[in-house]
């Protein structure tokens, strides 16, 4: 595999060059010179389909990306984490989250252990609890079955969840109730339970580490609540299960390990939302759907592992960022689904790309002297183009935007659904080919206004059709994103699955959280801005 550094790679210096040429040029003209490019520069696999057309690239481009991903490894550091090596290397870790949705009976042996039936085991375990739970089996403490579910989690533990929750929220049981608690703001808490009954309720702690200070405050306010209802320690037994890898600090939080549900260090805290993580979704949709988007991710890991990279979904998405951020100088990429379910899907799209590739230094510890992840934002459409939309069309940044829609609506009414794609397809019309000056005038505009309605187009856009939005192809559009970054990080050279930035924050605010509750003049050891706002909170705390 390539130890080149980036920049003096060949395929980066012909895309430097390239670019020169063809990075002036508008999507105007290379539709002009290349009329058929909307019918040709299109992929598809597992049930979804990709049009690329509306890039600034022309065939070259796409040829030189595919040798940027071939030079920069991707095709070897893929097979290296499919294999189980330890690819996150800053942790010494594999990265395995593709055996989470290999099917029962194949193998996959890591390091003396087939981990394909250890994820069977636990999914079993999953399913047993699933569906003991909905059918009203597994009752509480007092008897009554159980009505709802909440998920205690942050970050990965979290987002996923509640994001996949959303999402299938139309194939979900509609007599339970769901909530998802993550901020240690005890207001997410005190909301979350203040209409639940105890008797009918059932915590589900999630935490990777089981360390996770938010997620420990939460489940702790969580069994305080429902012991003052239910007045019996006892009780927990019945109301609480965890997912964890760490088995000895659910024990010692007072969860029977009998009720944990376990995976494993090599599923990051990001890629875990189809591992125990999910099982909050799996009572929600029920084990069979959860397996068919377990099946829908495991299409796309096959395709990405097999597919040529010029056809390959993932890395074409990869490497358009590639091209956007290295050479347009773009800072953010905008998705917007266009589908009411997916409202999450941005934020969790946030975690997964931001917290695998907001990285300054390589594998190897240097820093890098070339712009690295981008900040993924989005909104459903339609409503994000009666807001930030105007940006995107006139303002100075380049934001290439991913469109996601669907051929059916999962709740059709009259002429709703073809009003929201005939969105999807105008806004990539408009963002592409803009408005000339000449059109505006010719418009009846006055000159002094027309400068003001000249929409300049030349803005990328990815659009992603799928015919319906079914368990199955919600798991093919996670494993897209996460293979998308996958290849955006292995041409960038960067560890894409260790998080350290988020660690000295965690240690700052386990010193300060004492001094705050402290009485009389603490002993503030910080600068002086610090010492000063710690000062005024206590006194407007103790106001
Ligand atoms: O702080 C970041 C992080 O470590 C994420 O990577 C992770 O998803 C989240 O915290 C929650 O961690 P855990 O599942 O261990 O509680």
């Amino acid at each position: 595999m390539t130890t080149t550094p980036l920049r003096e790679r060949a395929s980066w210096k012909a895309l430097k060059e390239h670019h020169a040429e063809i990075g002036g040029r508008h999507l105007r003209e290379l539709f002009a010179e290349d009329p058929g490019r909307g019918e040709r520069m299109n992929a598809e696999a597992a049930g979804l389909y990709l049009d690329y057309s509306k890039n600034r690239v022309t065939g070259e481009t796409l040829g030189l990306l595919a040798d940027l991903a071939r030079e920069s490894g991707v095709e070897e550091r893929r097979d290296l984490m499919f294999r189980g090596e330890r690819v996150n290397t800053s942790e010494g870790r594999s990265v395995l989250h593709v055996a989470l949705r290999m099917p029962k009976g194949s193998t996959l042996v890591v390091e003396g252990v087939d981990v394909v039936a250890e994820v069977h085991e636990v999914l079993d375990r999953m399913a047993d609890f699933a569906r003991r739970v909905r059918s009203g089996e597994w009752t509480g403490h007092t008897g009554k079955p159980i009505k709802n579910i909440v998920n205690i989690g942050i970050g990965g533990s979290d987002l996923g969840p509640v994001m996949a929750y959303e999402a299938l929220r139309h194939y979900s049981r509609r007599d339970l109730t769901f909530r998802y608690v993550s901020n240690v703001d005890s207001t997410d808490i005190v909301e979350a339970t203040r209409d639940l009954s105890a008797e009918e309720t059932l915590f589900i702690v999630s935490s990777k580490t089981f360390g996770t200070s938010e997620t420990l405050a939460n489940a702790h306010s969580a069994r305080e609540w429902l012991i003052a209802r239910l007045g019996d320690e006892e009780a927990i037994a019945r109301h609480f299960v965890a997912v964890s890898t760490n088995a000895e600090r659910v024990a010692s939080f007072g969860i029977d390990t009998a009720n944990m549900f376990g995976f494993w260090d090599w599923v990051g805290g990001r890629y875990s939302m189809d591992s125990a993580i999910g099982l909050s979704t799996m009572v929600a949709i029920g084990p069979e759907n959860f397996h068919e988007m377990l099946a829908g991710f495991h299409e796309m890991d096959e395709h990405f592992r097999t597919a040529p990279l010029e056809r390959n979904l993932p890395v074409l998405m990869g490497m358009l960022a590639v091209w956007y951020v290295d050479f347009f100088g773009t800072q953010s990429i905008g998705v917007m689904p266009y589908e009411q379910y997916l409202k999450r899907f941005p934020a969790y799209l946030q975690q997964l790309t931001m917290e695998s590739n907001g990285k300054r230094v390589t594998r190897d510890g240097q820093v890098v002297d070339y712009d690295t992840g981008p900040v993924y934002w989005g909104e459903p459409g339609t409503n994000g183009q009666h807001s930030f939309y105007q940006l995107i069309h006139q303002g100075t940044h380049l934001i290439p935007v991913d469109l996601i829609g669907f051929g059916k609506s999962l709740n059709p009414l009259r002429d709703h659904h073809d009003l929201l794609m005939a969105n999807v397809f105008a806004q990539a019309q408009a963002l592409a080919f803009g408005k000339t000056e000449q059109e505006v005038l010719a418009d009846g505009t006055s000159p002094e206004v027309a400068p003001h309605r000249v929409m300049p187009g030349n803005r990328p856009t990815n659009v992603l059709l799928a015919e319906t939005l079914t368990p199955r192809l919600l798991g093919v559009l996670v494993a897209l994103y996460e293979h998308s970054v996958f290849t955006q990080g292995t041409v960038w050279g960067i560890d894409s699955f260790d998080q350290w930035g988020v660690e000295l924050g965690k240690v700052l605010a386990g010193q300060i959280a004492p001094e705050l509750q402290s009485d009389g003049e603490p002993d503030l050891a910080h600068d002086s801005s610090t010492n000063t706002l710690i000062r005024r909170y206590r006194g407007l705390k103790n106001a």
